[in-house]
């Protein structure tokens, strides 16, 4: 999704600013632009890539030591260079003279009160450019500016409503960039040469260029000069906020032999799984933070609340949470969850999961359910620095690494891992977990890396199968019981990254509707592990094969289903008991990742989607 980065220096930023954009790329955008003050406001906008955005900038000779850069993903206008960020004010009037070209902002969010604040401005003269609610700030910030661009922005940000995260710099006071955030990330890099200061909307921006990170709160104004930068709180008084040293994952952002980030992490994995129980001697609440056995004591529920691929492993762990710790537990949809009257219970234990822990509808979920007085927050996150994590009371980091394709993959086996964890922890802690039932889930979890090395084997079988998907444009995926969630993540897979309509549906459901759907160009993938429910899932299977269906199922070593006309049948290495989930989605990854290739999609950047949703 959006992103920022603004520099104050002494020296040409342009190279700075661009390559903080290329490190933000992953997150998904469809126009960029950088900024400058030089002897006035200068820019460079492309709805290309940022590579291109660089060509630009160096045949334009766009130099500066001031300035701001942003990726953009459309929300307000189209993507068309006009609506790309920076914009400048220009009114009011519509001429070039007078206050023209004074501020310059980029901004991740959405204002909500966008348009009457816009009738305002255009009452007063102002003309737009565009059609983006940044605008109605650029101006916004200009129709108070009385030389002094902090103050300006204080009281700009006084009228907004909304999510957001802005940069600007004016014209008028050449060494100065101001930042705000309210409801996206915003953090400060403090600068290691000649007093030179930074901003962006995640640290990665700023890899190699400093180590020294403040991380923003919400509500924050920082006001960025050389040598100095200085940070108010939501109500205007004078804040210290902790400087970090935060190790740049710019290693990450390597492909080595691999075509893309969603394969290199697929196959990564085994690692990632490795790393996030590393440390994991045994089973205590304390895995989860300071205070968790108590707060494990008195809750006697559990309310998830996620999106998309996290959403799915919310699901998975609703199976282990009441079949294992016998803990009621309700799943719900983030951006439901917010908007939802619901009956609060105190006792309940809110987890929220989230790949970057900035997701905008989890956050406000998240804030939702303590706003009805649900105190008793633990999020699952892979970002230790997130707002998710500083939000919750509790929180189990997981270890997958910086995660790149927009396609959760490696996110979601390491979410499986925390999720696993956090079961077993409340069933001790509530007296359902003997001595021998943790040592045996112990050694289940300490062998899943070697046990997700060898699914990663199957890879070329996997392979022929996507070179039938390539030509589909419709696919059903079944699953029953713990392995329906994993229907539910195999279609999504298929869909964000090869655009193929998948849907999923727990295996009994077929006959209630969408057996209607099955023909011989429907292909059927069944996850179909050897459990309780297999036999179940075989009699799907068959009402599959009686329509013309083709079916392409998943099996564990020992569950005699034979691959036989119209059934294509991958074997899995081993049964996994109930971290099964973890093995069988790996090939479902596999799968939509060699379908997108044969497809020729952008794999790690699929069309109108972003890594980070941060707006609403
Ligand atoms: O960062 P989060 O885990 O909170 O993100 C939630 C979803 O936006 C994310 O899982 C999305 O569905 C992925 N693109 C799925 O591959």
């Amino acid at each position: 999704m959006c992103g920022i980065v603004g520099a104050v220096s002494t020296r040409d930023i342009v190279p700075i600013l661009v390559q903080g954009l290329q490190r933000l790329e992953y997150r998904g955008y469809d126009s960029c632009g950088v900024a400058v003050y030089s002897d006035g406001l200068k820019r460079a906008r492309s709805t290309d890539r940022v590579a291109k955005l660089l060509e630009q900038v160096q045949q334009e000779s766009v130099t500066g030591t001031t300035g701001i850069a942003h990726t953009r993903w459309a929300t307000h206008g189209a993507p068309a260079v006009h609506n790309a960020h920076p914009h400048f004010s220009h009114g009011p009037g519509k001429d070039a003279g007078g206050k023209a070209g004074r501020i310059a902002i980029v901004h991740n969010g959405i204002i909500e009160n966008h348009e009457e604040l816009r009738a305002a401005l255009q009452r007063k003269g102002y003309h737009f450019a565009s059609q983006t609610d940044t605008e109605v700030i650029c101006h916004l910030i200009d129709s108070v500016y009385d030389g002094d661009l902090f103050e300006a922005v204080k009281e700009a940000s006084s009228q907004l409503h909304g999510a957001y995260a802005i940069a600007a710099f004016c014209k008028d006071e050449p060494h100065r960039v101001v930042g705000a955030r309210a409801g996206s990330p915003l953090i400060l890099g403090v600068g290691k040469e000649g007093g030179e200061n930074f901003l962006a909307s995640d640290a990665m921006a700023l890899a190699g260029v400093t180590d020294q990170i403040v991380y923003l709160e919400e509500g924050d104004l920082v006001d960025l000069q050389l040598g100095r930068y200085w940070i108010v709180d939501r109500s205007h008084k004078p804040a210290e906020r902790q400087v970090r040293t935060v190790q740049a994952h710019s290693g990450a952002a390597e492909l080595g032999p691999y075509r893309h980030y969603m394969q290199k992490e697929i196959f990564e994995q085994p690692r990632a799984v490795a790393d996030t129980l590393e440390g994991v001697q045994g089973i205590t609440p304390e895995l989860f933070g300071d205070g968790a056995h108590r707060v494990f004591k008195e809750v006697d529920s559990v309310l998830i609340l996620a999106c998309g691929t996290s959403y799915y492993s919310g699901c998975t762990a609703k199976y282990w949470l009441e079949s294992i710790a016998k803990i009621p537990t309700q799943v719900e949809i983030a951006s439901e969850y917010r908007y939802r009257d619901t009956v609060p219970h105190p006792g309940t234990l809110v987890v929220t999961i989230s790949q970057s822990g900035e997701t905008a509808d989890t956050l406000a979920a998240l804030r939702h359910a303590q706003s009805l007085g649900m105190n008793k927050t633990l999020t699952v996150c892979n970002v230790a620095t997130s707002a998710m994590v500083r939000e919750c009371k509790l929180a189990y980091i997981t270890r997958a690494g910086v995660e790149i394709g927009v396609a959760s993959t490696k996110a979601f086996t390491t979410q499986l891992a925390g999720l696993f964890l956090l079961t077993l922890a409340l069933a001790q802690v509530k007296g359902r977990l003997s001595e021998e039932q943790e040592a045996a889930h112990l050694k289940a979890m300490r062998h899943l890396p070697a046990a997700l090395a060898a699914v990663l084997a199957l890879e070329p079988q996997v392979i022929s199968w996507a070179e039938d998907f390539a030509n589909k444009e419709h696919a059903l995926f079944l699953g029953r019981g713990l392995h329906y969630p994993i229907a539910l993540e195999g279609a999504l897979k298929l869909k964000e990254i090869t655009y193929i309509h998948a849907e999923a549906y727990a295996a009994g459901e077929l006959k209630h509707g969408p057996l209607a759907l099955v023909t011989d160009e429907m292909p059927v993938v069944t996850v179909a592990p050897n459990d309780a429910l297999l036999e179940k899932l075989k009699s799907n299977m068959q009402e599959v094969r009686a329509r013309g269906g083709v079916l392409y199922v998943l099996a564990d070593a020992d569950s005699r289903i034979e691959s036989s006309d119209g059934i294509h049948v991958i074997r899995m290495p081993e049964h996994y008991g109930p971290l099964s989930p973890l093995l069988h989605v790996v090939p479902l990854q596999l799968l939509a990742y060699h379908t997108a290739c044969a497809r020729g999609t952008d794999v790690d950047k699929p069309r109108n989607l972003a890594k980070s949703v941060t707006v609403e």
